[in-house]
C-alpha cells in the first residue's frame, strides 16, 4: 500500500469550517491595533538565525533547544524559522532606517511562528501570534508602557478571553540586572547543586531563570532565599524603581488591572524594566495567553546607532490560546448567497454563464458541475448553506427565466435572466 502522509507532529490544519473564527480574530485584532496608532508590518517567516541567538539570548530555552533550522542546501545554511516576531522586527526597524523618519515607530503584526516544543494542550511547533512593538527614542515613558498593556487586556476582552488576568514586574536597567543578577548568584551559590540540572546550566548567563524554573526543587529554593517565604522585591536603583511605581500609577489610572508577580522573569534575555504576563482560564498548564516587556537594550544589540538613546516595547499574544480561552472552538456554519442548480446536463452552459454573472456583481454563488435529481441537487444547496437556488428547468431555458426559491421562506417565483443579478441584490437587502 502507498504510504500516506499526516500533518507533522505538533502542527495542525485550520480547516475551511474554522477559516471564519481566525478571519474574525485577525481582522478584529487589526481594528483595535490600528485604533491605537499600530501599523501593520510583515517580515519573512525565516531570517539569519543568528538575529535569534543574539536576541533571544544563547541561554534561551528558544534558541537552546526550540530553533527550527533551514538547512537544505548551502543557501540555505545559517537560516532559521521564526520562533517570535521581536527579532525581525527590529532588524526590519534599523534595515528600513525608520529612526531617521520618526522618533516612535509603531507595529503591529499577525502570523506563525515555529519552536521545536515537546507539543502538547496550547503548546504546538507552529503556532500562530498577534504582536505589537514601539521602538524609538521617545518610546521611553511609562505611559507606554501602560498604553501596551492596556491594549494587549483591551484586545483580550474584544476577542472573548474569559478570566485575562495581568501580571507585571520589573528586572530594572541593563546595570541593575547586572546587579541583581551577581546578588541572585551569590545566595544560590552555596545551594547551586540543590538546583535542577537545567538551572544550574544557567546559572553562569542567565541565573534569572532560576526565579521562574517551574520544577519543586528550584521553586523551594527561589522561595527560601531570595524571597524569603514572603514577596520581598528584586534590588533596584532608585531610577528604576520610580520609572515601574509610575508605570503602575499610569495604569491605575486608566483602570487596568493588575497583580505584581516579582518572580516574573520572562524566558527571553532582551527584556529591561517592565515584563508582563497575562494568563487566562481554560488553558491547562499552558496558562500564558500573553507576554512582553521592555527590551531597550535590543535596538543597540542588533546594529542601532550608538548616538541615539532607542527604547523599545512589545507583547505578542498566542492565537491558538486566545481561540481555546474565548471557548471559540465550534466552527461556525459560513454560507454562500445563491446556488445554481441545472435540470438537465444540457442546460449546464447557460448555468454556468448565470453563475459567472453572479459572482462578476459580487453575489456568491456555487453550482454543481455534475447534474444529477432535483433532489440531489436541492440536497447540495442546503449543504452549501444556501440563501437562494437558482432553478433552470425546461421552461426556464425556453422562456429566458429562472425560478429562484427562497430556501429560508421556501417560496419561489419567476425572474426573468435579464434581471436576475438585480432581483437577488433586492432580495439579499
Ligand atoms: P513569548 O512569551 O515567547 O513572547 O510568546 C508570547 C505568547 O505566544 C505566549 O504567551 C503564548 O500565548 C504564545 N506561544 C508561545 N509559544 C507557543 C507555543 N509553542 N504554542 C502555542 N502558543 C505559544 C514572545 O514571543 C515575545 N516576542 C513577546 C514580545 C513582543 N516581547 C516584546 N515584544
Amino acid at each position: 500500500m502507498t504510504k500516506s502522509f499526516n500533518v507533522p507532529r505538533g502542527t495542525s490544519d485550520i480547516l475551511p469550517d474554522a477559516i471564519p473564527l481566525w478571519e474574525a480574530l485577525e481582522s478584529n485584532a487589526r481594528k483595535i491595533c490600528k485604533s491605537y496608532g499600530y501599523r501593520e508590518i510583515r517580515t519573512p517567516v525565516y531570517e539569519d538565525i543568528n538575529l535569534f541567538k543574539r536576541s533571544l539570548g544563547q541561554t534561551s530555552d528558544v534558541v537552546n533547544k526550540q530553533l527550527l533550522e533551514l538547512a537544505s542546501s548551502k543557501e540555505d545554511e545559517g537560516l532559521a524559522l521564526r520562533p517570535e516576531g521581536t527579532a525581525a522586527v527590529v532588524r526590519s526597524y534599523l534595515e528600513n532606517s525608520f529612526d531617521g523618519r520618526e522618533s516612535l515607530s509603531k507595529f503591529f503584526y499577525l502570523g506563525p511562528m515555529f519552536r521545536g516544543e515537546r507539543p502538547q494542550k496550547g503548546r504546538l511547533r507552529q503556532f500562530h501570534q498577534i504582536g505589537v512593538e514601539a521602538i524609538g527614542p521617545n518610546s521611553t515613558s511609562p505611559f507606554l508602557d501602560a498604553e501596551m498593556m492596556a491594549l494587549a487586556m483591551h484586545l483580550l476582552k474584544e476577542l472573548g478571553v474569559k478570566g485575562a488576568q495581568l501580571k507585571i514586574n520589573t528586572l530594572g536597567s541593563k546595570e541593575d540586572k547586572a546587579n541583581i543578577s551577581a546578588w541572585l548568584r551569590e545566595e544560590f551559590t552555596k545551594h547551586k547543586s540543590d538546583l535542577c540540572e537545567d538551572c544550574q546550566a544557567r546559572f553562569e548567563r542567565n541565573v534569572f531563570r532560576v526565579l521562574d524554573c517551574k520544577k519543586e526543587q528550584c521553586k523551594k529554593l527561589v522561595k527560601e532565599l531570595i524571597f524569603k517565604g514572603g514577596t520581598v522585591s528584586l534590588p533596584l536603583s532608585n531610577d528604576s524603581a520610580q520609572y515601574f511605581s509610575k508605570v503602575l500609577h499610569c495604569l491605575e489610572s486608566i483602570g487596568v488591572n493588575f497583580v505584581i508577580s516579582h518572580d516574573l522573569v520572562r524566558g527571553l534575555d532582551y527584556y529591561t524594566h517592565t515584563v508582563f504576563e497575562i494568563t487566562a482560564e481554560g488553558l491547562g498548564s499552558q496558562d500564558a495567553v500573553g507576554a512582553g516587556g521592555r527590551y531597550n537594550g535590543l535596538v543597540h544589540e542588533l546594529g542601532g546607532n550608538e548616538k541615539i538613546d532607542y527604547g523599545a516595547i512589545g507583547f505578542a499574544l498566542g492565537m491558538e490560546r486566545i481561540l481555546l480561552a474565548s471557548g471559540q472552538n465550534e466552527p461556525v456554519a459560513s454560507g454562500i448567497n445563491v446556488f445554481v442548480i441545472a435540470m438537465k446536463e444540457e442546460y449546464q452552459p447557460q448555468a454556468f454563464l448565470l453563475l459567472q454573472q453572479l459572482r462578476k456583481a459580487d453575489i456568491s454563488a456555487n453550482m454543481s458541475f455534475v447534474s444529477g435529481s432535483m433532489k440531489s441537487q436541492m440536497g447540495k444547496a442546503n449543504k452549501a448553506n444556501a440563501r437562494f437556488a437558482l432553478i433552470l428547468g425546461e421552461d426556464e431555458i425556453k422562456n429566458q427565466t429562472v425560478a429562484l426559491k427562497d430556501m429560508l421562506a421556501s417560496s419561489q417565483e419567476v425572474v426573468a435572466q435579464a434581471n436576475i443579478v438585480e432581483a437577488i441584490k433586492n432580495r439579499l437587502k
